[in-house]
């Protein structure tokens, strides 16, 4: 069915072509329980308790795809085990001008500046309130454009007040190339603090909710290993990892239309190798002490048993969804299923790190 669609889809500017998608995706949402219910595989050897919440596979939806929320219901749909909506910023803002994203079509790839265009805290609580998923609801926050680093704790707080009573689990996005400064909170003199402060925040809600930390995959490896460290130190229920990369290695697409596109996010699968090689950095370094969720260029379900191999105990998607269709997660799960199967697995938990 996507392969009718997506030519369709193409014909529009990709920023526009998202839109359609969110569009189609809020027109299912009445149904997604019911469609969920069709959809999902029933295989008790892929559920999983991840980040406080029941997985039904170890296929996530990747922050970015739903920015507001306000599709989530039919994400819910499409048989995704958890949903992360976001990235949310304190203020309401705009993002930065279009074009701001791009297509790789031969690269399977994509390249984005949207700059956390959000509505903000406040509204977005206001969307999540009205509805309760059927599966884990993940948000992803990050620091307004407008907010100095100074600040950013601050900032932060305000959205996890707004949207902690709505979420199952909340995610520090430190990672994101689009808001200038944004990744220098990643060294561990601001993180440290920032990730202290965000879980007091977290403690003073009525009801506390897990909270994972989502890098980039443009750090050197020790800087890494230093933040997986501190990952463990402050005790984090997951560290999520990649955000897309800044680098422009890998492509076919010729310099000249690259440069055409401009600065932002590359995503998809010029990123999988990085992505796959910081996963199993990562997974040794943490050596089964916080659960690791793997993203990046992640578009088989041979790759997910991989990342899964590598140390993951979940993953999430986003570019590959756009190239291969939203029904793309409930595949890879069956498949998955069949390998574990194969492999002798009873249990996805068993199949975790074997190959690190
Ligand atoms: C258009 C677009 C927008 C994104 N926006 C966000 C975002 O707001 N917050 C975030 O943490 N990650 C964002 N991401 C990154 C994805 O969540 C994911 O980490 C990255 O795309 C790598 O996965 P993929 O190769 O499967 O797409 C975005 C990615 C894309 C393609």
């Amino acid at each position: 069915m996507y392969a009718v669609i997506r030519p369709l889809l193409f014909l529009f500017s990709a920023e526009q072509a998202h839109h359609i998608g969110l569009f189609l995706a809020r027109f299912v949402a009445p149904l997604s329980r019911i469609i969920r219910w069709l959809v999902m595989p029933d295989c008790s050897r892929l559920q999983q308790e991840l980040l406080g919440g029941q997985w039904a596979h170890p296929i996530g939806l990747a922050a970015g795809l739903d920015k507001d929320g306000s599709a989530a219901a039919g994400f819910a749909g499409f048989g995704f085990a958890a949903i992360e909506i976001g990235t949310i910023t304190a203020h309401a803002q705009p993002g930065n001008p279009k074009p701001r994203l791009f297509r790789l079509k031969n690269d399977r790839a994509i390249i984005n500046r949207f700059g956390f265009n959000n509505p903000g805290c406040q509204s977005a609580s206001k969307t999540l309130a009205r509805y309760h998923l059927p599966c884990p609801l993940g948000g992803n926050l990050g620091k307004s454009k407008i907010t100095p680093n100074d600040d950013a704790l601050s900032d932060y707080c305000q959205s996890v007040a707004a949207l902690g009573p709505h979420v199952d689990y909340l995610v520090i996005n430190v990672s994101s190339p689009n808001t200038p400064g944004l990744r220098d909170l990643q060294q561990l003199d601001a993180l440290r603090p920032l990730i202290m402060g965000v879980q007091q925040a977290i403690n003073e809600l009525k009801r506390p909710v897990p909270l994972a930390l989502k890098v980039a995959p443009d750090l050197a490896d020790e800087d890494l290993q230093a933040i997986a460290e501190l990952v463990v130190e402050t005790k984090l229920d997951a560290l999520i990892a990649t955000n897309t990369t800044i680098a422009r290695a890998g492509l076919s697409a010729s310099s000249q239309t690259i440069e055409s596109m401009g600065p932002g996010g590359l995503s998809g699968a010029p990123l999988q190798q990085r992505s796959r090689d910081v996963t199993a950095l990562l997974a040794r370094q943490l050596n089964g002490r916080v659960p690791l969720i793997s993203v990046g260029g992640i578009d088989s379900a041979e790759e997910v048993y991989r990342r899964i191999r590598l140390g993951a105990s979940a993953v999430q998607i986003y570019s590959a969804i756009i190239y291969q269709g939203p029904w793309l997660a409930v595949r890879m799960a069956r498949e998955l299923d069949r390998s574990l199967q194969r492999d002798g697995f009873s249990h996805v938990q068993q199949a975790i790190g074997v190959d690190l």
